[in-house]
């Protein structure tokens, strides 16, 4: 058997969070192309952030050590896969991630119920607070590519619909964009997780070149997690950036 590789992510195990720690809100997505990438971004962040999401480039590069390593030395993990196929491979293939620890992974909503239902039971087998996020409609898709594929719609009534399916079926949390987060809290209470990608740092200069809103607009919209990717990533100081976002996610 291969020994599993030397895990380089200094530890933070035993790192306790008080109650409205920005920290619990903040996970960094660690879209990198090898796990020696991954861990220099973990090492230079050190305690200022503690969720990471490991997506399909880094999981297709490098495979499930890369979460072990993250796991073993006190990170939590984000487990952005995706899952969409038949409900019997899809709780096959949650009950591994259950198994090596992560606390969040997602699944397509667009699967149906009997397949979120057996996500949601494999979940729970294994690690009862694993939370399974539902993902609804792909940030990159708008109403006219939502049409090409067959829905009828606004984007607003798709994320709605798939949402309310994830919930109904056992999911505790959805994926989506701040600008629907808070048509789903109205809608749909307060009562699970909302994790918002397109987040940009107020005063990054991002603002008018996409569609995205600052870390305070995605929790004054309903969103109890944010994903910042890139802004935090690349920068000069990774830390100091998390900072500033910590800063003003609030407490
Ligand atoms: O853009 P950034 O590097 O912050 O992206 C971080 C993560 O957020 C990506 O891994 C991607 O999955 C997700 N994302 C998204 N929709 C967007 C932008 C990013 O789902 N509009």
């Amino acid at each position: 058997m291969m020994a599993a590789l030397p895990n380089h992510i200094p530890s933070i195990s035993g790192t306790s969070l008080r109650k409205n720690d920005p920290r619990s809100r903040l996970i960094v997505a660690l879209d990198v192309s090898s796990a020696v990438a991954a861990q220099k971004i973990v090492a230079a962040l050190g305690d200022s952030a503690l969720t990471y999401k490991v997506g399909m480039q880094l999981y297709t590069a490098e495979g499930p050590q890369v979460v072990r390593d993250l796991v073993a030395s006190g990170r939590r993990v984000f487990l952005d896969l995706k899952y969409h196929d038949i409900p019997n491979t899809v709780g096959a293939a949650v009950q591994e991630a259950a198994r090596l620890g992560v606390s969040m992974l997602t699944v397509h909503a667009g699967g149906g119920g009997k397949m979120l239902r057996a996500a949601v039971e494999a979940a729970r087998a294994v690690h009862p607070g694993l939370l399974v996020l539902g993902v609804t409609v792909l940030t990159s898709l708008d109403e006219h590519d939502l049409e090409k594929v067959g829905f009828r719609g606004t984007v607003r009534d798709e994320v709605l619909r798939l949402s309310a399916l994830a919930l109904a079926n056992g999911c505790r949390g959805i994926v989506t964009s701040a600008h629907e987060a808070s048509t789903l809290r109205s809608e749909l209470g307060d009562d699970f997780a909302i994790v918002t990608p397109g987040v940009r740092p107020a005063g990054s200069g991002h603002a008018d070149q996409v569609r995205v809103v600052t870390p305070a607009e995605a929790i004054a919209a309903g969103a109890s997690h944010i994903v910042v990717g890139r802004p935090i990533t690349e920068a000069a100081d990774p830390a100091a950036e998390a900072r500033a976002i910590l800063g003003q996610i609030g407490g």
